[in-house]
């Protein structure tokens, strides 16, 4: 398997055991032994979370409460192990005071997750889907069309392209009956016994209140690959830093806490109910990749490129298609992949020029993955903000199928679901003309309600060459939106 952009990532850890152990983390610790190396993966191509003192700091300067946000929702790719458990509320009194008395204190808080000396055995998180408000009689609107109506409404025709899945054909089953799947409950670790000892106590504890409806297993790659999704890039470098958490890295985008976190500055809508603050929209998609299908195509369409042979070739085809080739447009720089002060450090513009040459796609396709979901100076700098996510994915998914499925399981955290997710895939990766005539798809996730699709600038000895795509190398397995609420609303709208 070739790797793009790849390194060999070293283990390291955030810290050493203090001692040191918060009152809320008592439950867990009653439970098993405090834990003496981080619960987080720490690939050297990603950016390093914050220490707890530095993301306190900026947190306290625009008077943000850390520990009143769920943990899952500023750290990035960083977990090892991760199960997701979808279920449904099958007794309303019974779950809320279960909510108050068994799951809010093994919540996670953000401030928990970065201090080993803090961290749980176990990261547990909780989301609640429209249904889920509904269950536990939520009626309050909160400001998000997309989150209301539920993932399957924007998945499928009548909206005019959708999401770009071909119908529900292909979803996981329980995604299509969109309304019994009323919350997440996300656990991550280091190793699957931690998440199934957590797993154990939480089910027994929780009991008929309860419906399992589905869950999926999902694991970062192994050894070497540790920081690469299935295809082999190098994935989790480009992150926003939102104000409130961290300093930005050369490249990094700088968003206001309220491009993430719903009713702080810069949330685009300003009706949120009060309980809604500092609450994120989870959106889950589970998306399958076709790795054979992907290779076999690379193979039989290496680029002509002068002096490359054609695995080499082929290796650029596939970097062109979704890595950040431009700060090295032929060949794989493994050493810049792992610099976090370089490897982000780059507009799709000449030097000192405030907007991008669209005729010139030599050292980086219109069409190409990251640059159709951050287009940088594409549209100018400084650049607009509007439309960041933060990508806190899983890289592979181990269904509960009987087949064996590669994927990702994509997670994904905004204050508004139709300009974040929503706007990335329907506006530009499924948007042919986006950002200039005739750019094409993106060829790693744009679709077209299953149709081929066809992608231009691959080539870069001919951009002008369209390449036609016939499969969808990403398969749309469905999924769901969700609420994250703060820790506060947890206790005080959730659980009574
Ligand atoms: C299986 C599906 C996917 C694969 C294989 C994939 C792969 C990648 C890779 C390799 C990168 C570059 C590394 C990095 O900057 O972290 C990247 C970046 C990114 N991806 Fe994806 N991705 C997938 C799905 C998605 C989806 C569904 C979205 C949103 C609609 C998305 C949005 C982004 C964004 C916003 C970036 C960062 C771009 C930047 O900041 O420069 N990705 N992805
Ligand atoms: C921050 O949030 C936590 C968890 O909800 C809460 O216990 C604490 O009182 C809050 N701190 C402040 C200063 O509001
Ligand atoms: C629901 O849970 C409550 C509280 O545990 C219990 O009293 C009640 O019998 C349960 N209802 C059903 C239908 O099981
Ligand atoms: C739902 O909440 C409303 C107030 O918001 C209350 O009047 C009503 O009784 C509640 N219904 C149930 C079933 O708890
Ligand atoms: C975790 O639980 C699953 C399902 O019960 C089981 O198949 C798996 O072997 C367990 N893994 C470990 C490491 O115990
Ligand atoms: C997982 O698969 C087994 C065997 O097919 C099934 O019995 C079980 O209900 C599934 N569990 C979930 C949570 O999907
Ligand atoms: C990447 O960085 C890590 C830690 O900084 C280092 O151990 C490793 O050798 C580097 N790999 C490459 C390919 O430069
Ligand atoms: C980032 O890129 C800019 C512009 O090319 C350059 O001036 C700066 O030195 C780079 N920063 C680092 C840390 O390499
Ligand atoms: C780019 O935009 C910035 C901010 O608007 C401005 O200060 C700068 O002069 C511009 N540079 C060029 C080369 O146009
Ligand atoms: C940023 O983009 C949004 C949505 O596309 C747009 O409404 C807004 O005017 C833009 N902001 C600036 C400063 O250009
Ligand atoms: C580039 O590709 C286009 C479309 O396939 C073709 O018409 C054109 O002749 C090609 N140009 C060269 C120089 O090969």
């Amino acid at each position: 398997m070739k790797l793009t952009l790849s390194f060999i990532p070293a283990l390291t850890y955030l810290g050493l055991y203090t001692g040191i152990v918060s009152a809320q983390d008592s439950n867990v610790r009653s439970l098993s032994p405090r834990r003496q190396s981080s619960i987080l993966i720490n690939p050297a191509a990603q950016p390093e979370l914050p220490t707890v003192n530095a993301a306190q700091s900026a947190a306290s300067a625009v008077g943000l409460n850390l520990t009143d946000i769920q943990g899952d929702i500023l750290i990035g790719m960083k977990k090892n192990k991760e199960f997701f458990l979808f279920f449904g509320i099958a007794n309303v009194t019974a779950f809320q005071a279960n909510l108050a008395s068994v799951i809010l204190p093994l919540v996670t808080s953000t401030t928990q997750v970065l201090d080993v000396a803090t961290q749980p055995n176990t990261l547990l998180n909780i989301a609640f889907s429209q249904a889920g408000l509904t269950a536990l009689n939520i009626t309050d609107d909160i400001g998000d069309a997309s989150f209301t109506n539920g993932q399957q409404a924007s998945a499928t025709p009548p909206v005019p392209k959708g999401l770009g899945d071909p119908g529900t054909t292909n979803w996981v089953p329980q995604f299509v009956d969109d309304t019994s799947i009323h919350g997440v409950i996300l656990l991550a670790s280091d190793t699957v016994d931690n998440i199934n000892a957590t797993l154990d106590s939480l089910q027994s504890a929780l009991g008929d209140s309860i419906t399992e409806i589905y869950s999926l297993q999902a694991a970062a790659r192994p050894g070497d690959e540790q920081g690469h999704e299935h295809f082999g890039f190098l994935d989790g470098i480009s992150n926003p830093a939102v104000v409130g958490f961290q300093t930005p890295l050369p490249g990094q985008a700088v968003v206001p806490t309220g491009q993430v976190l719903l009713g702080e500055p810069g949330d685009q809508v300003s009706s949120r109910p009060a309980w809604a603050k500092d609450g994120s929209f989870l959106v889950f998609r589970q998306l399958q990749q076709l790795v054979p299908e992907f290779n076999q195509f690379l193979t039989n369409n290496p680029i002509p490129e002068p002096g490359l042979t054609p695995e080499q070739g082929s290796d650029l085809l596939g970097a062109r298609m979704g890595a950040p080739v431009f700060l090295s447009p032929l060949f794989d720089d493994p050493a810049l992949g792992n610099d976090t002060q370089q490897n982000n450090n780059f507009t799709y513009a000449a030097p000192g020029s405030n907007f991008s040459d669209p005729t010139d796609q030599s050292k980086c396709p219109l069409s190409a993955h990251i640059r159709k979901t951050r287009p940088r100076a594409d549209l100018g700098l400084p650049e607009n903000t509007t439309h960041h996510i933060v990508r806190v994915t899983a890289a592979e998914a181990a269904s509960n199928t009987t087949q064996i499925e590669r994927g990702l399981a994509f997670v994904a955290y905004q204050s508004d679901i139709s300009l974040g997710f929503e706007f990335l895939q329907e506006k530009w990766a499924n948007n042919a003309n986006f950002f200039e005539p005739s750019t094409g798809f993106d060829p790693i996730i744009g679709a077209d309600n299953g149709a081929s699709r066809i992608v231009n600038g691959l080539d870069p000895t001919n951009t002008s060459r369209p390449i036609t795509l016939s499969t969808d190398f990403v398969v749309s397995r469905g999924g769901q939106y969700f609420f994250s609420p703060s820790l506060s609303a947890i206790a005080n709208t959730f659980s009574v």
